[in-house]
C-alpha cells in the first residue's frame, strides 16, 4: 500500500514537530513553515511558507493530500483596554485567515477518505479573562470546522482540537519558571500542563482513517479543565 501524504502548516516546533516525528516512518510529510524542522527524515520535506504572505501555489504543487493539519497560533493575553484593533486583526490573520487560505487552495486536491485537523483553545468554550482576541480568532476556527465538516462530508473529515496550556515554545513565557508551572498545573483537574506528544497523539488519532467515523468535532485535550470542577 502506498504511503499517505500529510501536509502540516507549521510542524517545525511544538505540537506539529511532535506529530511529524510520530508519523514520519509511514507518511510522506510536507512541512510548510518559515523555519525548517530540526527533526530530519527522508520522508519529511520542508517548504518555506509564511501564512502572513501565503504563496499557496507551493501547497498546490504538492499534489493529492490525505491528511492536513494547521498549527500556526498565538497566545496574546491582554485586557480589552490594551488590545488595539490591530491585535485582533493580527490574531485573525495568523489563526484563521491563514487557515482558510490554505484550505481553499488544497481543498480540490484532498483525496477520498481524507482528514483535516485544526487547533482551537479551551478558552473558546470556557470564558477566561484576557483571552478576548485569541478566543475570537479560535472561535472562528470552531465555526469553520463544523460548517466545513458538513459541506465536505462524506469525502473529507474535519475536526479540531481545543487544548489548554501545553509545554511548547508558544507557551514558553507562561511556563518560564517553576512557580508559574505549578500555579497553572494546579488550575487543571489532572494537576499538570499538557505536553506536545499528547496533543500530537490526539491529532494523529483524528487524522487516521481507522477513526473514520468522527467528523465535525471539537476535541478537548485539556487536563479536564473545560468540563470538571474539583
Ligand atoms: N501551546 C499551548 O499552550 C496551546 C494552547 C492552546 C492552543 N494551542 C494551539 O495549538 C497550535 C500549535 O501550538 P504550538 O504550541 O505547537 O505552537 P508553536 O510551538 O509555536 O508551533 C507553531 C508552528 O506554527 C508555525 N508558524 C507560526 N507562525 C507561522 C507563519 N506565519 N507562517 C507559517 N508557519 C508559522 C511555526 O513555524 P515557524 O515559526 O518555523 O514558521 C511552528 O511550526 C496553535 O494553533 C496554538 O494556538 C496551543
Amino acid at each position: 500500500m502506498s504511503m499517505k501524504t500529510l501536509l502540516c502548516i507549521g510542524g517545525s516546533s511544538g505540537i506539529g514537530a511532535a506529530l511529524i516525528e510520530q508519523l514520519a516512518e509511514d507518511h510522506q510529510i510536507y512541512v510548510a513553515s518559515r523555519t525548517a524542522p530540526v527533526f530530519t527524515h527522508p520522508n519529511v520535506h520542508h517548504v518555506v511558507y509564511d501564512v502572513n504572505n501565503a504563496q499557496t501555489d507551493l501547497l498546490t504543487a504538492i499534489g493529492p493530500i490525505d491528511k492536513f493539519a494547521y498549527f500556526p497560533g498565538s497566545i496574546n493575553l491582554k485586557p480589552l483596554s490594551m488590545l488595539k484593533m490591530e491585535h485582533f486583526k493580527e490574531e485573525m490573520q495568523l489563526n484563521f485567515f491563514g487557515l482558510v487560505e490554505a484550505v481553499k487552495a488544497i481543498y480540490p486536491q484532498m483525496n477520498e477518505h481524507s482528514s483535516m485537523v485544526f487547533f482551537s483553545t479551551v478558552a473558546v468554550q470556557t470564558g477566561m479573562p484576557f483571552h478576548s482576541s485569541i478566543a475570537s480568532a479560535k472561535g472562528a476556527i470552531e465555526g469553520f470546522t463544523r460548517a466545513l465538516a458538513a459541506e465536505a462530508a462524506p469525502k473529507i473529515r474535519i475536526n479540531a482540537i481545543a487544548p489548554s496550556i501545553v509545554d511548547t515554545p508558544l507557551a514558553g513565557r507562561l511556563l518560564n519558571n517553576e512557580k508559574k508551572v505549578e500555579m497553572i498545573a494546579e488550575r487543571h483537574p489532572l494537576k499538570r500542563v499538557g505536553n506536545a506528544q499528547e496533543l500530537a497523539n490526539a491529532a494523529a488519532f483524528l487524522l487516521d482513517e481507522k477513526n473514520g467515523w468522527i467528523t465535525g468535532q471539537i476535541l478537548a485535550v485539556d487536563g479536564g479543565k473545560s468540563v470538571l470542577s474539583l
